[in-house]
């Protein structure tokens, strides 16, 4: 391997403060940062070395159809997180899809509603029914009552997301899926490299499903991956991923078009040797951003289990007081600072046009799901973030949350607990209403 330097972009130092009114962008002022602050903005390693690849790939002209690049990379990843199997795609939903299938999921698969629209797109796209299971506020992940909650006869799987990186609780997940027969896939698109205490991320349910999207901490430009401990299970994605071809003019399995390009497996094997840099940087723009936050009444900051391993790839600030109002009032002072975090997954999957359409009541069984998408912001980090940003970017979310606190208050809590008693105007198909409505007592 070549050897590598980090080259960092430094944008011009911000020197603007925001202590006085008069200097906010919203007063007239300049921008605090002179160019945007993206949230995912992408980590990229050694450019010599992925031109060095990808010079090899050229000479050799082989492009695509499980190259000798894709083959290491797929190595590397099963070796980092000591799994069996490590089958590339050519992104994480077509993983995700194809995962399903060979698991043979079909009816309805329960879902966590807050998590990126992929997870319930990639059931629906196959005619499967996401059935979305509310979360745990505190930790965003599945709440296993709730997954218990909307388990019926045509329920065959479970998706859990490991929402931020952070494990979703994979051993009540699993008890559940013992107890019913049914099949457990993980969605691990935030989780390269994190772990559930001693166990990396990869290694729980039948499978678990990676992203390697430009915009997650560590990319191959775009890409994915299923890892799995189960030799047959690998077998069948491998076919999946590439039409169900064994050897030339044999097809022996229904199939589709998955397959990872070299180009994006050179990427991904340039970014492995910048991961560390990564994981540094992210953690450290996190302590910034914890100790600058500190203290600013009605704003939290999710912290990551300090027993397991994390990418801290997402800086999570959940507005606690205030409702969608204030979290829009310190997003939009940020956004006028030049500092364009995010709403996540807001305003949830199940409020989602096609959703929304399918189960116009899903809501009811979702007051937690709908409580913290209203109050999530994602701030940017990464690499690329300049020095001293999470200081300066939390005083621009101090002066937002002064700013909005005459907002009227919305108790998004009160909302959520009149909609929870309202739990039998149910949503599901009338077939399926008794059954629910006798598990939900
Ligand atoms: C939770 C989750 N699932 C699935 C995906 C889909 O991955 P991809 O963008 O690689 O298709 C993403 C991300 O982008 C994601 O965040």
């Amino acid at each position: 391997m070549a050897s590598f330097s980090p080259k960092r972009i430094m944008l011009p130092a911000p020197d603007k403060t925001m202590a006085p009114s008069a200097d906010r962008a919203t007063n007239g002022a300049a921008p605090m940062f002179p160019e945007p602050l993206h949230v995912g903005r992408p980590n990229i390693g050694d450019r010599e070395q992925f031109l060095r690849l990808a010079g090899e790939m050229f000479d050799r002209r082989w492009l695509s159809n499980n190259g000798p690049l894709v083959q290491e990379f797929e190595r590397r990843v099963s070796d980092y997180l000591g799994v069996k199997h490590c089958v590339a795609m050519c992104n994480g939903t077509i993983a995700l899809e194809i995962a399903i299938r060979a698991l043979g999921m079909t009816g309805e698969v329960i879902v966590p509603s807050y998590t990126f629209i992929a997870t319930a797109h990639a059931l629906h796209w196959q005619g499967i029914t996401p059935v979305f299971a509310d979360i745990d506020p505190s930790t965003h992940n599945l709440d296993p009552h709730a997954v218990r909650q909307m388990i019926t006869s045509r329920t065959t799987g479970i998706i859990g997301v490991h929402l931020w990186g952070r494990p979703a609780p994979v051993e009540a997940l699993q008890e559940i899926a013992d107890e019913h027969g049914l099949t457990l896939l993980f969605d691990a698109a935030h989780a390269f490299c994190c772990s559930h205490g001693r166990r990396m991320i990869g290694n729980f349910g039948r499978a678990e499903v990676l992203s390697f999207h430009a915009t997650k901490f560590f990319n191959s430009l775009e890409g994915g991956a299923v890892v799995t401990n189960e030799d047959e299970l690998a077998e069948t994605l491998r076919l999946m991923r590439n039409f169900g071809f064994a050897g030339l003019d044999n097809v022996i399995h229904p199939g589709t078009n998955g397959k990872m390009v070299e180009v994006c497996a050179a990427m991904g094997l340039t970014n492995f040797d910048f991961i560390d840099t990564v994981v540094e940087a992210n953690r450290r723009n996190h302590e910034a951003y914890r100790l600058a936050l500190n203290g600013i009444a009605d704003v939290r900051l999710l912290q990551y289990e300090p027993s397991g391993r994390n990418n801290f790839q997402y800086v999570v600030l959940e507005v606690t007081e205030g409702g969608v109002q204030r979290r829009d009032a310190i997003l939009a002072a940020l956004h006028t600072e030049n500092v364009l975090a995010r709403k996540y997954f807001w305003p949830g999957c199940h409020r989602m046009k096609p959703y929304r359409e399918l189960f116009p009541n899903a809501g009811v069984l979702l007051p937690q799901t709908q409580f913290v998408a209203d109050r999530v912001i994602v701030l940017p980090t990464g690499t690329t973030l300049p020095a001293h940003a999470a200081e300066k970017i939390a005083q621009v979310v101090r002066g937002g949350a002064e700013a909005a606190i005459e907002l009227p208050s919305i108790s998004a809590r009160a909302s959520a607990v009149s909609a929870s008693v309202c739990i039998r105007s149910w949503w599901a198909r009338p077939r399926d209403r008794a059954s629910r409505s006798a598990s939900l007592g």
